[in-house]
């Protein structure tokens, strides 16, 4: 089985994203994450603790927890809950017993989990193939008054999948406040001997508070 990034961006739906991560849970960490030096979880939760928002945080698409990771290697200590469709990425998350909790769900859908969390990050999922703004009332739906977001959006769909305009209604109808972009890059110099197509690619980290 040869997963990997390249294929990862080309997904076209929700059945070939779980058959894809399915084979490649195994190998996402000492694969891809350690050879593409993929910065983006450490990024996004470097951006959070700067926040100095609490918990307890929901991590969406929570793969095989390195943003989880991140965090605890920073120090944080509440509680963090992973939630992800593929059952094989959080198996692996379940396994580095980080988590509280770690729940299945399709976070393009309504999410069935109480509104507890005072933060919600994300590393990786609102990217090319996989996740658009459509789940961004899915989550605010399960985020506290005042809850703080840091979610990576890939620039390549910033635009393309109108982020930029999901985030700008959410603002001007009060759903959302204190709107900032934080523009880092997802993967490090090691990247460009492995996926020269991809080596360059950057991110923004959307910060925002639910209203
Ligand atoms: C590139 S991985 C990122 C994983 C982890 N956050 C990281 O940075 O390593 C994207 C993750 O999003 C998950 N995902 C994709 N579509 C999803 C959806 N509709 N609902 C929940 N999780 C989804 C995948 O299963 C996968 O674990």
């Amino acid at each position: 089985m040869d997963q990997g990034l390249k294929g990862a961006l080309g997904l076209t739906g929700p059945e070939a994203c779980l058959a894809y991560y399915r084979d490649w849970a195994a190998n996402y960490d000492s694969g891809f994450a350690s050879e593409m030096q993929y910065l983006l979880p450490a990024h996004v939760a470097a951006t959070y603790m700067a926040t100095g928002a609490g918990g307890p945080v929901l991590d969406v698409g929570a793969g095989t927890g390195l943003l989880a990771q991140a965090l605890r290697d920073m120090g944080f200590r509440p509680d963090i809950d992973a939630a992800d469709f593929s059952a094989e990425m959080l198996e692996r998350a379940a396994q580095k017993n980080i988590y509280a909790g770690t729940f299945r769900v399709d976070i393009t859908q309504p999410i069935d989990l109480p509104r507890r969390y005072a933060g919600l990050v994300s590393s990786g999922t609102f990217t090319a193939g996989h996740v658009g703004p459509e789940a961004l009332p899915h989550l605010l739906a399960i985020a506290l008054p005042q809850a703080q977001f840091a979610l990576s959006i890939n620039r390549r769909v910033w635009q393309a999948r109108g982020f930029d305009v999901a985030l700008d209604d959410l603002a001007r109808q009060a759903r959302i406040t204190d709107l900032q972009l934080i523009e880092v890059e997802v993967y490090g110099a090691a990247a460009a001997r492995i996926d020269a197509d991809h080596a360059a690619d950057r991110a923004l980290i959307a910060l925002f508070r639910a209203a």
